[in-house]
């Protein structure tokens, strides 16, 4: 069976390091942690992800992208635990209805880049996130 998704999760240059907006432990131990998640979720067979060097959008820092049944979702400042949670709910309820909507919180962490979106283009504000 083919993956219906990509998640890419960016450990680049900028994401995961406290001096440009991710509060994120190093690289390595966000590693462990999202794989633990992934793994946990459910998702194997139907989302692949990897962790990829940087994706572009720098200022938005621990930057997340989803592509999904042929929809981009670009979320910044997933930079906790609980919402990498989130954003792997959402991946499963997406790949198993295509209408799924973004909840109100990951929508705050949304923006727009290439391939698509929704939200704004960087660089966004800090504040338009919790
Ligand atoms: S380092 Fe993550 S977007 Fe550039």
């Amino acid at each position: 069976m083919a993956d219906d998704g990509l998640l890419f999760v960016c450990v680049g240059c900028c994401c995961g390091r406290n001096g440009h907006g991710g509060a994120l432990a190093p690289a390595g131990r966000l590693k462990s942690a999202a794989r633990r998640a992934f793994d946990a979720a459910g998702l194997s067979g139907r989302v692949r992800m990897a962790f990829t060097e940087c994706l572009g959008p720098c200022s938005e820092s621990n930057v997340v992208f989803l592509y999904l049944r042929g929809r981009a979702v670009w979320l910044r400042r997933v930079n906790t635990p609980d919402l990498f949670g989130e954003v792997l709910r959402y991946a499963d309820e997406a790949t198993r209805n295509r209408e799924c909507a973004l909840s109100p919180r990951l929508r705050a962490h949304s923006f727009s880049w290439t391939g698509g979106g929704i939200g704004p283009k960087p660089p966004v504000p800090d504040g338009t996130s919790s």
